[in-house]
């Protein structure tokens, strides 16, 4: 059996404290003062602390946030397409050599930062280069313009892996770091792994995607982002239920694998398909799957372009590889999943159906299609959907 794939940079970063050592980084970080995250910080440095940001061991510096912005690469010369920072107020910036405590959002302490250094966070750098717009209707540009001006750099180490156990988006069962799938995979017996991101219910485009990718690799891990998402996206708990449905009713189960992945999202189309791969890298797939639009939002991004980035790339260091697909549709005379490579144009014949359609037919208390979803699928969302307006009612 071939080796597992090498992590990023070539070891996994962990910097999640336990037991007597966690114990002690609270009580110091009690004594500390503190920086307050925003979600997308707090599902950054989990990324950080569990390994799937390697070879990060922390919040980025500025040699790597200009190298980044500029080349797509941290300063070692390994890829990496967007800035990892943690930018907060002028006012609350701490000093070099500093230790820092790091609240997440819903007030638990998740970690403490060594400060190595502070700089300007550059805006007008990071913005046009990781989302080749600064349009601030733009959900990622939104956030980075009200992110604060200083970035604090330095490396982790994390006492709280997942902040709010108890919470709708926790899926103990479900969360896996990058050091534990890959133990997941080598006992499995899969050496090669087809990752595939999505922040949606499976719809029958997906699962074509998925199911070819599975005719190529000895495994599939189904990795939907569960971090932070825009307004409008179904949330990651009635996604995890189709996930399930589906994969009950659909899949085979000893070469599929589900398992969720803390990132927030940022909608930077082609940079962020890019870290969307060296993610799944971390977490020990050699393929990664990347459709039509990837990561895209609106209409900033070409239909393609989050596949045609990755020519740019040097195939060595980025190691895994991106199994691209054309835009696939439901054919009523092929009465399956097609896309342009496999059956001709046909006038009429091909139902396209957008994420963002559904959720607009969902609002309206109508049932996806079974060109679009499968129906147990659509029962969830379908419960889901009516539940809303019963409590919006
Ligand atoms: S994403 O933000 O995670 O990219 P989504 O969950 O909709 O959004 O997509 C998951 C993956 O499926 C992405 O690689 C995307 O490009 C791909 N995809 C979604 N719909 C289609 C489709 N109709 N045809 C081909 N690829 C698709």
């Amino acid at each position: 059996m071939r080796g597992l794939i090498e992590p990023h940079g070539g070891s996994l970063v962990n910097r999640v404290k336990t037991g007597a050592d966690a114990e002690a980084l609270r009580d110091e970080a009690s004594t500390l003062r503190r920086i307050d995250l925003s979600a997308k910080q707090s599902c950054d440095l989990e990324m950080i602390a569990i390994g799937a940001f390697s070879p990060l061991t922390g919040f980025m510096g500025s040699a790597d946030f200009k190298s980044v912005c500029n080349d797509m690469k941290l300063s070692s010369g390994d890829i990496w397409p967007i800035p990892i920072l943690l930018s907060v107020d002028a006012a609350d910036a701490p000093k070099v050599g500093e230790r820092v405590a790091l609240f997440a959002p819903n007030g638990v302490l998740q970690g403490v930062i060594t400060v190595e250094e502070t700089f300007d966070h550059d805006k007008a750098l990071e913005i046009p280069s990781v989302f080749r717009t600064d349009d601030s209707a733009h959900p990622g540009v939104a956030q980075v313009q009200e992110e604060g001006d200083i970035c604090v750099a330095g490396p982790v180490d994390v006492c709280q892996m997942c902040v709010d156990p108890d919470g709708p988006e926790a899926f103990l069962s479900h969360r896996k770091t990058p050091a534990e799938t890959r133990t997941d995979f080598q006992e499995r017996g899969w050496s090669t792994v087809a990752a595939f991101q999505t922040r949606n219910p499976i719809h029958r485009a997906h699962e074509y995607l998925c199911k070819c990718a599975q005719e190529i690799c000895d495994g599939l891990l189904i990795h939907p982002l569960v971090g932070e998402t825009k307004p409008g996206d179904i949330p990651a708990d009635v996604r995890m239920n189709c996930y399930e449905v589906l994969i009950r009713d659909y899949f085979v189960d000893e070469r599929t694998a589900l398992t969720v992945m803390p990132a927030a999202m940022r909608y930077a189309g082609p940079r962020e398909a890019i870290l969307h791969a060296l993610i799944r890298k971390n977490y020990g797939c050699t393929h990664f799957i990347v459709g039509r639009d990837h990561a895209g939002v609106g209409d900033y991004y070409g239909t393609y372009d989050a596949q045609n980035i990755f020519d740019e790339l040097d195939p060595v260091n980025l190691a895994i590889e991106p199994l691209k697909f054309e835009h696939a549709a439901y054919s009523k005379r092929a009465q399956g999943m097609v896309s342009s490579k496999t059956f001709p144009k046909l006038e009429g014949d091909q139902i396209f159906l957008s994420g963002t359609k559904v959720r607009e037919m969902l609002g309206k208390g109508e049932r996806p299609p079974a060109e679009f979803s499968r129906p147990e699928v659509a029962d969830v969302l379908i419960e889901w959907a009516t539940s809303l307006e019963t409590a919006n009612a």
